[in-house]
């Protein structure tokens, strides 16, 4: 009987253990495409799920891995023939459903994207539910009016997955992009993404004082929370907007009401894993044509399915720079 090997986390004594198995195809459960997996990715929310720091896993056993790309064995959808190539990021993968960190899975054809012309499976995953949220990002502040020409535009977490992709998409589409980071390491490569102004996170931390700061932001992506997103929704300039889609500084938002009924500003909040189907492939099909794909290298580290745990942990204490791409079959 055919085997593959994945990461499973089960659950002993009310925490995750992860283990490395061979298990039979049979054993897989899921939907109506079968996917021979080439590359995952491993972002912020996996690492949660496999450390158990956050409870993202809502049953166990679980092949955790929010993203996966590969190519299509079987399909009893006639969206899909054997040897598409494909991306599935989100959709309750890793969550509800077994997912990316395996050689194999079984998905739902409607979580599927065929794969853009112009990238590669790897480059996919280089790009995977971080880049695919900073996408989602800088279309809600465009959806909101924001053009090139507007002003600095300021992207929190900036050395992070979707920081990193946000700062370059940004950057390529005109705007003057000024990056915040805890990690001064990082400076010159913000500046090759195209950050034109790098600023020091605790300057989105320092006391507020006033409900409303000076107008500076003509927009912003927020991947942090907590004081810097309410830093942010006090300093946009009158009727800008911040696409919030993070908590790796805090989940908790003290803000005011002032900035909404004084200045008009917008609070976005963006959700990737159940973005819905046409502005999924709209996204992919952005970033295929709008990121800067010769950047992509040098954001993006690769990983094995047997590193992923010792990954999680650095990607956690913000350890590590851009993307982490993960070779399932390494
Ligand atoms: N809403 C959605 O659909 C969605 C999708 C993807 C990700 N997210 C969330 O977005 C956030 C970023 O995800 P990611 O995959 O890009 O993670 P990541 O690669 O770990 O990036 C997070 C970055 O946040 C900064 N950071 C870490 N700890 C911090 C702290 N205590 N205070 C201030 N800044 C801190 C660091 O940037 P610097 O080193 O540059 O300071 C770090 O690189 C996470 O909270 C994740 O859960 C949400």
């Amino acid at each position: 009987m055919k085997t593959f090997q994945a990461l499973l986390l089960e659950e002993k004594a009310g925490k995750p253990v992860a283990s490395f198995r061979e298990l039979p195809i049979d054993a897989l459960p899921g939907g109506n495409v079968l996917v021979a997996v080439d590359w995952s990715s491993l972002n912020y929310k996996d690492a949660l799920a496999v450390t158990g720091r956050g409870k993202i896993v809502r049953q166990y056993p679980m092949v955790p891995g929010i993203d996966l790309a590969g190519t299509v064995e079987e399909s009893s959808s006639p969206a899909f023939r054997r040897g598409d190539q494909v991306i599935v990021t989100g959709c309750g993968l890793g969550e509800d459903v077994w997912g990316g960190y395996s050689q194999m899975a079984r998905v739902n054809a409607e979580w599927v994207v065929p794969l853009p012309k112009s990238l590669s499976l790897k480059q996919a995953m280089a790009i995977g539910t971080a880049g695919f949220t900073a996408m989602l990002c800088v279309t809600a502040l465009e959806d909101h009016g924001l053009k090139p020409g507007d002003g600095e535009v300021a992207v929190t977490g900036a050395a992070g997955g979707v920081g990193s992709v946000a700062v370059a998409l940004l950057a390529k589409l005109g705007h003057e992009v000024a990056a915040s980071t805890g990690r001064a390491e990082t400076h010159d490569y913000l500046s090759s993404l195209g950050a034109r102004r790098i600023l020091d996170r605790q300057f989105f931390t320092a006391p507020a004082g006033k409900p409303l700061g000076s107008q500076r932001w003509a927009g912003a992506v927020d991947t942090v929370g907590g004081q810097t997103l309410a830093s942010l929704i006090r300093s946009l300039c009158y009727g800008r907007s911040v696409a919030a889609c993070g908590l790796a500084g805090g989940a908790d938002l003290n803000t005011t009401v002032y900035p909404f009924i004084l200045r008009g500003v917008n609070l976005l909040g963006i959700n990737s894993s159940l973005c819905p189907y046409e502005r999924r492939l709209r996204a992919w099909q952005r970033l295929a044509c709008d990121l800067p794909l010769e950047l992509l290298g040098s954001m993006t580290q690769t990983g094995g399915l047997r590193d992923i745990p010792r990954l999680s942990e650095e990607i956690l204490a913000g350890r590590i720079r851009g993307r982490m791409v993960i070779d399932v079959n390494r």
